[in-house]
């Protein structure tokens, strides 16, 4: 038995293998309502018929001011919700979890999709559908138009806002939440002293920084059911000197488990441009230290594309999960393949019965 289709068990939620599809943004919402559509179902819906164990939807904003893009999902109203429901219900048909990423853009809300013949970079003005990006301090991404200070009006509302939205998610059937707190989004912003220069209680020291992002898990936590696991995405560096780094990611995780927190999803960056040394599974070392050090289950994410460098993160004691991005986007099933590969019955690999009579063979890997 290999430990990629072992499965796994998180509070309530037993997920059938340890492949799981990471988030990513279609920007496809072409309504700009951020109600999902048939692209996000065929979307996830072939991941899950390819043995993925569990989907993590795109980032889907919790207010319309936390889209990363006019064309982002959303999660603040019941058309929303239904609309998920029903890819949620497809997922469960093919035998995957399904969770959402609930997130806000903060200062890198507002902009353009960068798809091809589309502006490429900066902020969409009011008048294309964009809006006044918010966030710990008035200080631009480069590139992005000035956000304004949230005050701590607007910051009790986003924490809110995550509670409605998990609130939303549990109705809508997801089997768990995870809280986007990475790539320069908004409660990394809170996160690294390079982007947070408050003088209140949402800023200055370690306890100050990582206050929003306590607060939003309570508020998830508070609003989701005793049965549901809780994950949270986070930046372990910023990659630059005097920025978030990996101590204070399992520090902060560290709390997070205490709070409720069943598994951080470690990434990294995106908070300021920086010099990032990227590579075959480059983030790993990063989920090792936060499952050691912080004493819950860890994701490990980038750069993770043949199933034997998955099997070996796992193998290692590394992670508890690998999470696949742009391996899942050229093949949507990758895990099925992967099981070929390492010799696990074709049986155990989730075909749809449907698909049956196509299963990998070894003859067929041999070419
Ligand atoms: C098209 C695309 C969209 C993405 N959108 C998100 C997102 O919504 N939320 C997020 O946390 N990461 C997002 N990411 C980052 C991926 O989840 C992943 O961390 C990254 O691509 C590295 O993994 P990979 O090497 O397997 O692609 C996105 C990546 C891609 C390629």
């Amino acid at each position: 038995m290999t430990k990629l289709f072992e499965p796994l068990t998180l509070r309530g939620l037993t997920v059938r293998n340890r492949i799981w599809l990471a988030p990513m943004c279609q920007y496809s919402v072409e309504r700009q309502d951020g109600v999902p559509t048939d692209w996000h179902l065929v979307n996830l819906g072939s991941r899950a018929q390819g043995g993925f164990g569990l989907l993590l939807t795109e980032a889907t904003a919790v207010v319309p001011e936390g889209r990363i893009s006019p064309q982002d999902t959303g999660l603040w109203n019941d058309e929303q919700r239904d609309a998920w429901a029903r890819i949620v219900d497809f997922a469960h048909a093919q035998g995957a979890a399904i969770g959402v990423q609930l997130a806000h853009a903060g200062r890198k809300a507002s902009t353009y999709r960068g798809f091809a013949g589309e502006p490429q970079n900066g902020t969409v003005p009011e008048r294309d559908g964009g809006w006044e990006p918010l966030a710990p301090s008035a200080e631009a991404f480069p590139g992005y138009d000035a956000p304004r200070e949230m005050t701590v009006e607007d910051i009790q509302g986003v924490v809110e806002a995550f509670g409605v939205a998990a609130r939303r998610s549990v109705e809508a059937g997801f089997d768990t939440v995870e809280v986007h707190g990475a790539h320069g989004y908004l409660v990394h912003q809170f996160l690294s002293p390079l982007t947070n220069h408050r003088t209140d209680g949402y800023g200055g020291d370690f306890e100050g920084r990582t206050r929003l992002v306590v607060e939003i898990v309570d508020a998830v936590r508070a609003n989701v059911p005793e049965t549901m696991p809780v994950l949270v995405r986070l930046s372990a560096t910023d990659w630059t000197e005097g920025g978030w780094d990996p101590e204070q990611t399992v520090a902060v995780s560290t709390v997070l488990r205490e709070h409720g927190a069943d598994l951080v999803d470690v990434s990294s960056g995106g908070a300021v441009h920086a010099d990032i040394p990227v590579g075959p599974g480059y983030q790993v070392p990063f989920a090792r230290a936060v499952r050691e050090g912080a004493g819950l289950p860890s994701g490990a994410v980038g750069l993770i594309t043949s199933p034997e460098q998955a099997e070996r993160v796992l193998e290692s004691g590394d992670a508890d999960v690998v999470l696949l991005a742009r391996a899942a986007l050229r093949e949507p099933a990758w895990p099925q393949r992967a099981a070929a590969e390492l010799g696990v019955d074709w049986h155990e690999a989730s075909y749809p019965a449907q698909y049956a009579r196509a299963h990998w063979t070894s003859d067929l890997l041999a070419g």
